[in-house]
């Protein structure tokens, strides 16, 4: 059963779209998402802290709102745009910039905390391999990753992007990461179900299940999907400490 999107999403196609005719990406909650903005209050975020692929900005904001120092990059101009002018509205200051997040590296920056929300999941799975290698290259030794992905046991009727399962995670990142936790948690929508299954594009996205399905999706006091998501949270450890092969 196919559980990948098969060819890389348009990003800023979608960004342009939704600025001529409203709010088509379901991911703009306009706010941050509500399990971002807890790990933050109990402190899980410390130092210069990266948002990979920060979409609109609003976690972002959120983060520097709390007064920690923040960079956030996307590959949208047009979603770039709109969180450097928040951020100007808001009077926050956030080092926003429009890059692939592949070309961070080159930086040479080092960061001391990354938050990677629904950002992981839109990679294609051969991408895997070069998404971990950044991000040994982009932390120090000792920092913090929280990463949000659509989960493949918690979604198995979702259209949407890549699930990933709970051993892939440990795969992909347990020869470099101490692995704190890998727990279930919700990543809320704008769109109500009848609306997420029409954006579902076919060229975009795999379905694993007729879209009606939707219908009994989890949804908010609004009536805007809910979705099962992981939270990972893990510590880089030390070069020497790191192992061939996964946890
Ligand atoms: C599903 S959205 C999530 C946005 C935001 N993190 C949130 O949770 O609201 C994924 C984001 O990743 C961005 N993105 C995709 N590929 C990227 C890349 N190679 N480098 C930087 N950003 C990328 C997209 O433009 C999009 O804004």
């Amino acid at each position: 059963m196919p559980t990948g999107s098969t060819e890389k999403i348009p990003f800023e196609k979608l960004y342009q779209d939704g600025e001529k005719s409203g709010p088509l990406m379901p991911w703009n909650i306009g706010g941050p998402q509500p399990a971002v903005r807890a790990i933050c209050d109990r402190g899980g975020f410390r130092g210069h802290v990266l948002d990979l692929g920060c979409g609109l900005g609003d976690n972002a904001l959120y983060l520097a709102s709390r007064g920690l120092r923040v960079s956030a990059v996307d590959i949208s101009e047009v979603a770039v745009q709109c969180g450097r002018d928040k951020a100007r509205d808001h009077g926050v200051s956030v080092d926003f910039q429009v890059t692939d997040a592949f070309r961070l590296a080159e930086s040479g920056v080092r960061y001391d905390a990354v938050l990677d929300s629904a950002f992981f999941h839109t990679l294609p799975q051969e991408e895997v391999p070069r998404y971990t290698e950044l991000l040994r290259t982009l932390c120090k030794e000792g920092a913090e990753l929280h990463l949000f992905t659509f989960s493949k046991e918690l979604t198995p009727d979702y259209p949407g992007p890549r699930r990933i399962s709970e051993p892939e995670l440990r795969e992909a990142f347990g020869a470099d990461w101490d692995i704190k936790v890998i727990e279930a948690t919700r990543y809320h929508s704008s769109l109500p179900p009848e609306a997420v299954a029409q954006m579902v594009d076919p060229r975009t996205f795999e379905v694993n299940a007729p879209t009606d399905n939707l219908a009994a999706q989890m949804v908010d006091e609004a009536g805007n999907v809910v979705s099962h998501i992981w939270h990972m949270h893990a510590v880089l450890r030390p070069q020497a400490t790191r192992s061939e092969s996964p946890a």
